[in-house]
């Protein structure tokens, strides 16, 4: 399967822009969002290079009416999107002692409902079409509550199951949902974690996502390494879990 009109969220840096140049060289035409214009813009000229129509759509992905406007403009030009990544996120600590639930409410909101708010503007076209991509970006960190991160590890677990319920549900309707739970990938969004382990550029990480998500795939995990690390610690006991977690804690 090769993909003709797809939307990415998120697409101004990182794993995005990659996700972005790689769909490009494949001859796919883009829609791109994040709040960064300026950055979409230099995308996009460096995408349309690649001979594909390429349109950006800024707006703050937690902000609902301005998502299902930016959906609804999108459509407008493109008249269909055979894929839509929901990529765009953020990461930040949670201490105890500093226990802010505005951000946290706020993070929650970009990571989760964001791709909610996209996915409840393009599902109704794809239902209409029968036939559609709808991809979250999650991670392997929703795999446990990770240490000093709970408000991303959330995050990162109610989007792998809200899409897994959505893959079942869409099943019959000829839609594929897909959860994609990369490693670590180099990117500022570890800028902060100089010993992140099995770390892969973004570069090759789109290349895996876009070839698998070509293939069908419908769960992406990469790269093995951290993969089978994060079976065994979701394999560990809560009170062994607690005291390694506790340990290696930032
Ligand atoms: N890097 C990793 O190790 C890793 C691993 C697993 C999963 N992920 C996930 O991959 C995704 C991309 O992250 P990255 O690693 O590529 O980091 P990144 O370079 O910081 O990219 C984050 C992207 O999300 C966008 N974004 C953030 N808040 C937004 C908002 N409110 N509205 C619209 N766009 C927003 C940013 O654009 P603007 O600032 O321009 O809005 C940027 O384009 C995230 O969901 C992250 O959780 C990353």
């Amino acid at each position: 399967m090769t993909f003709k009109n797809a939307l990415i969220t998120g697409a101004s840096s990182g794993i995005g822009e990659a996700l972005a140049l790689e769909l490009a060289k494949r001859g796919c035409n883009l829609a791109l969002n994040a709040r960064r214009v300026e950055l979409l813009e230099q995308l996009a000229d460096k995408a349309r290079s690649h001979g594909v129509n390429v349109e950006i759509y800024p707006c703050d992905t937690a902000d609902r009416p301005a998502v299902e406007q930016a959906a609804q403009q999108a459509l407008e030009t493109f008249g269909h999107f055979d894929l839509a990544i929901f990529n765009a996120g953020m990461a930040r600590y949670v201490f105890p002692k500093k226990f802010n639930v505005d951000e946290i409410e706020q993070l929650i909101n970009v990571n989760l409902m964001g791709a909610i708010y996209w996915t409840g503007a393009l599902l109704p076209s794809m239902l209409e079409r029968k036939s559609g991509t709808l991809a979250a970006m999650s991670s392997l960190a929703g795999c446990r509550g990770l240490p000093t991160v709970a408000s991303y590890s959330a995050s990162k677990a109610g989007l792998s199951t809200f899409f897994e319920s959505l893959r079942v549900d869409l099943r019959r309707h000829g839609i594929r949902s897909v959860i994609i739970e990369p490693g670590y990938i180099q990117t500022a969004i570890i800028a902060h974690n100089p010993d992140a382990p099995f770390v892969m550029s973004a570069d090759r990480a789109a290349r895996i996502m876009i070839n698998r998500l070509e293939k069908g795939k419908t769960v992406i995990r990469f790269p093995w390494s951290t993969a089978t690390m994060v079976r065994l610690i979701r394999a560990l006991p809560n009170w062994l879990y607690d005291r390694i977690a506790s340990a290696v804690r930032n």
